[in-house]
């Protein structure tokens, strides 16, 4: 049977990046799958999360997936940390991964930067903890944006080793989704840095709780070049901010880029702007009413996440005596 997870870190406000590249995916998918979406709390305090404020994010997070489109009556929506199996799991597979596997991930590098010594030892493992969140419900299919493929790559390693270590063919070989625009939505202010809730510019970024004035500015601010726009997608070479507009343009419309190019030819970026402010708004002020409507009733979501847990708990739970009994714990 085929079987989804995906998750997102509620480490400050979700944005443009994780609605497009994920939260999108997500939705279409529940049409075809058993899915399960997660809140990954444990994930976000690799880097330090002020408590109140970690709290407030974690239903935030669950109000932008419900929002968004996540179903709680045909999906498990819950909050990994409700879930204890998620660390239990985890600790197996630290004795599973190799240190050499974890020194090649470049989202350690680029988190840790030059300090690394400083870097907390949860940020370094974090990939084996994301392994045993999608492992722990055998789940198959996996939609991210292009910047967690190799993590995804990490947990295929991880579910052969273990499956070959201990004799059992426990674990399926996970497969990414990654769909083709929206993938890797880059930053407003600068096209070669990827759009990022911890970067400290607001400009950089388009959240989902922007309001429509915010959202207008932020997009008039958004770098670009001064050229026009082209008439083939062959014209944004070696053009990274103009590269980003357009595909974000293209995702939002859900149009090909070549279309979107063929469409405003010969435009200017002020003009195309204009548009492209009034479609984000469009499609985002829904998505942000709805959020600001359910932050209104921190109780629901909280029985939301925790109906989510209780459901998750269960599938988990069989899993785990699986594997357990292959390791040789006691049961
Ligand atoms: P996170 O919280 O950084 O992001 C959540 C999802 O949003 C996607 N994303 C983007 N897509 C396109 N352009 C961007 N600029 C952009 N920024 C973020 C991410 O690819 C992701 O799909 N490690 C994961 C969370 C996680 C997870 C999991 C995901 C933990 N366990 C198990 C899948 C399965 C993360 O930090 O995502």
């Amino acid at each position: 049977t085929n079987r989804v997870f995906s998750g997102a870190q509620p480490s400050g406000n979700m944005h443009l990046g994780n609605y497009l590249g994920a939260f999108r995916n997500w939705v279409r998918l529940q049409d075809d799958y058993e899915c399960l979406y997660c809140v990954v709390d444990l994930h976000a305090i690799t880097v330090w999360q002020e408590p109140a404020g970690l709290t407030h994010q974690i239903r935030e997070a669950a109000a932008a997936y419900m929002a968004a489109g996540v179903d709680p009556a045909r999906s498990i929506l819950f909050n990994q940390s409700q879930v204890p199996a998620h660390s239990e799991l985890a600790w197996i597979f630290n004795c599973v991964a190799r240190l050499g596997w974890l020194n090649r991930m470049t989202q350690f590098k680029d988190k840790a930067g030059k300090n690394r010594e400083k870097a907390s030892v949860g940020l370094y493992i974090y990939p084996n903890l994301m392994a045993a969140d999608i492992l722990l419900y055998k789940a198959t299919h996996v939609p991210v944006g292009e910047d967690q493929k190799q993590h995804l790559e990490l947990t295929r390693d991880i579910a052969q080793k273990f499956n070959h270590d201990f004799g059992a063919d426990l674990f399926p070989e996970v497969e990414p989704i990654i769909q083709d625009e929206g993938a890797r939505v880059m930053s407003l202010r600068d096209g070669s840095k990827k759009m990022s809730k911890s970067d400290p510019s607001d400009y950089s970024r388009i959240n989902l709780n922007d309001d429509a004035d915010t959202i207008a500015q932020k997009i008039r601010k958004a770098r670009t070049d001064s050229e026009l726009i082209p008439e083939t997608p062959d014209g944004l070479t070696g053009r990274a901010e103009a590269t980003n507009l357009i595909g974000i343009y293209a995702a939002l419309a859900d149009m090909e880029r070549t279309a979107v190019c063929a469409d405003f030819a010969g435009k200017d970026f002020a003009s195309f702007k204009a548009a492209l402010t009034d479609l984000a708004v469009a499609k985002l002020a829904p998505v942000t009413e709805e959020m600001t409507r359910l932050m209104n009733d921190p109780a629901e979501i909280d029985a939301v996440l925790r109906k989510g847990a209780e459901r998750a708990q269960a599938l988990a739970a069989p899993i785990m005596a699986e594997v357990r009994a292959a390791v040789g714990l006691l049961g």
